[in-house]
């Protein structure tokens, strides 16, 4: 079968990733490099080539993803002033996630978390880089008109997610149907425990609720990009990847997508069967 691939296509591999080819799942693209700093070199290039083409493109919170934010920012201060304005002009995208009841000034929210890895250091515009409204008075409310701001702008064309130590992705908790729409949802305990370390290293100091884009969401992405680092990650990855989709692993529910990449570290992909 065809699938839809990426146009403009991607930028070229550089020497220390390889694709390879995945067991049962033929049309999903696994690019795996030697370590974390290829993968957050590689996952940047392909945001920015999806931001320069205006997006919109969808943004992930994470420790996974500070070295590609890191690796961003590196590669724009490359640029001439003239592509980076064209940047900035062009910029939009919609974050998964966000706690309820924590706002931009709040240390760990996601909105101080994206502020400091990208807005600031950037010079983003208020309003290129959206997150749902973790203060909202309705947080439920919030999550629905969140979701219609993304079909608004025309649906997600490159949707960048980390993976969950249960599968989450975003705050799509197990169990999660195939297509769950945008909304207002109770956290895990084992996502609060694994959360904890921008809370002081106290699960109780997570909050209990968030704010997520679906599955529904996720999965009407033009293009995934799935990014997982690390050996802790790697079963749960496999399970992702390679056990029939079902509403226990939320992130299996990626198998069913078009056009998904993966990109991974060596760690990430051990347990990962390659054909
Ligand atoms: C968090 C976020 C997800 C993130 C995931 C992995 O709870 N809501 O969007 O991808 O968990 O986080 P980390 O990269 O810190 O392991």
């Amino acid at each position: 079968m065809l699938m839809p691939r990426s146009w403009p296509p991607p930028p070229a591999l550089s020497p220390d990733l390889s694709q390879q080819p995945l067991a049962g799942l033929p049309g999903a693209t696994l690019e795996v490099a030697a370590a974390v700093d290829g993968v957050a070199e590689r996952a940047a290039g392909l945001l920015l080539q999806a931001l320069e083409a205006g997006g919109p493109v969808g943004l992930a919170t994470g420790r996974t993803m500070q070295p590609v934010y890191a690796a961003l920012r590196r590669q724009v201060a490359q640029w001439s002033e003239s592509r980076c304005q064209r940047l900035l002009s062009r910029w939009c995208s919609f974050n998964l996630d966000e706690y309820v009841g924590l706002g931009a000034a709040d240390r760990g929210s996601f909105a101080a978390e994206m502020a400091a890895a990208l807005a600031v250091p950037l010079g983003l515009a208020p309003g290129c880089l959206q997150l749902p409204d973790g203060l909202a008075a309705d947080p439920d409310v919030e999550a629905r008109r969140y979701g219609a701001a993304v079909a608004t702008a025309g649906g997600i064309a490159l949707q960048l997610l980390g993976l969950g130590s249960n599968g989450h992705v975003g705050f799509n908790e197990p169990p999660c149907p195939r297509h769950a729409p945008s909304r207002c949802l109770e956290l895990s305990p084992a996502t609060r425990h694994q959360n904890a370390a921008a809370f002081g290293a106290d699960p109780a100091a997570v909050p209990e609720r968030a704010i997520t884009l679906g599955t529904a969401e996720i999965l009407a992405a033009r293009e995934v990009l799935l990014v997982v680092t690390g050996g802790a990650k790697a079963e749960i990855l496999r399970r992702s990847l390679q056990e029939s989709p079902e509403p226990g692993v939320p992130a299996s529910w990626l198998q069913t997508h078009p056009c998904l990449r993966v990109l991974v570290d060596a760690d990430a992909a051990s347990a990962l069967r390659l054909s």
